[in-house]
């Protein structure tokens, strides 16, 4: 599976849980394809991965509308923004910068033109920045982006992408939030913790992974502790929780009994300081 591919498979499960995940839009980037490779996914892997995905959505979704309410709009920056929508779940008081490889930023930017263009998506401040977060140093990428945050306060997202990073890259990253965030800021962020390792899921996960790799497209899969999100330079840990207690609050009749059974993520939100 190339990694583009994991941007469209987790957009097309969002749109199978729309009342969830919140995400309207989600279904436009359905595709044949992408619905080809699902059935296979969720039988080699977890039945549960769409609701999942639903669920974490849903928690930023929720995370960002109340930041932009309180500050009356500010500027969300995606990090490995694939094909989410976020850019049109808030009022237009609030801009966004997409940052993704260039070949999704180009196809995406190409559809939500014309989706725009015809009234299918009501008209956003939307900028788009092509940066592969493993090459260019901190400066290269904070004076790439900064031209394009004009409206304060920054929310930063990065969302289903730390698994396919190094260590060094994440650390890069966290570099360039402080250096564009200022205190009051956040960041939304996503990870597996080393724990679900152990699991039986997380085994087929990467056993799904190895058996559909695409030589051109190699990537990592790291898990990250607890404790890195505890002690980040510039940054307070404000909350964090997994998608097994999301789910207990937004699909109580999910039939989900034990978090070693679903592929957990951990969601994490830090406060610039
Ligand atoms: C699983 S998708 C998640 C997309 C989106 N955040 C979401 O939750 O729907 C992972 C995204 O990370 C991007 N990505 C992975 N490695 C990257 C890198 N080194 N530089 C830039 N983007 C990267 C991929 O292109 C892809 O769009």
């Amino acid at each position: 599976m190339q990694i583009h591919e994991t941007a469209f498979v987790v957009s097309t499960y969002r749109s199978y849980h729309e009342e969830i995940s919140k995400d309207v839009n989600a279904r436009l980037w359905n595709n044949p394809a992408t619905d080809a490779l699902i059935p296979d996914i969720v039988k080699s892997i977890s039945e549960h991965e769409a609701l999942l995905h639903s669920l974490r959505n849903r928690y930023f979704h929720e995370c960002m509308g109340a930041f932009f309410q309180k500050h009356n709009g500010g500027t969300l920056i995606n990090f490995g923004s694939g094909f989410s929508m976020y850019q049109f779940a808030f009022d237009n008081n609030v801009n966004t910068v997409e940052i993704d490889k260039q070949d999704i930023v180009d196809y995406k930017k190409e559809k939500i033109d014309t989706w725009v263009s015809e009234g299918i998506l009501p008209s956003r401040d939307i900028h788009y920045a092509a940066v592969d977060f493993n090459e260019g140093s901190v400066e290269d990428i904070v004076n790439e982006l900064t031209p394009l945050i004009q409206k304060k306060p920054v929310f930063i997202l990065i969302e289903g992408v730390f698994f396919f990073l190094s260590r060094k890259t994440t650390d890069k990253l966290f570099k360039i939030f402080e250096a564009i965030q200022k205190p009051g800021d956040l960041v939304g962020c996503v990870t597996y913790l080393p724990e679900v390792e152990q699991t039986d899921v997380y085994r087929r996960l990467l056993h799904y992974f190895d058996s559909n790799n695409d030589t051109n497209d190699s990537f990592n899969h790291q898990t990250i502790p607890h404790s890195y999100f505890q002690n980040i330079d510039g940054y307070r840990l404000q909350e964090h929780i997994d998608e097994f207690e999301l789910s207990k609050k937004y699909a109580p009749d999910s039939g989900i009994s034990d978090k070693t059974e679903i592929l957990n993520e951990t969601m994490y939100l830090l406060e610039r300081i």
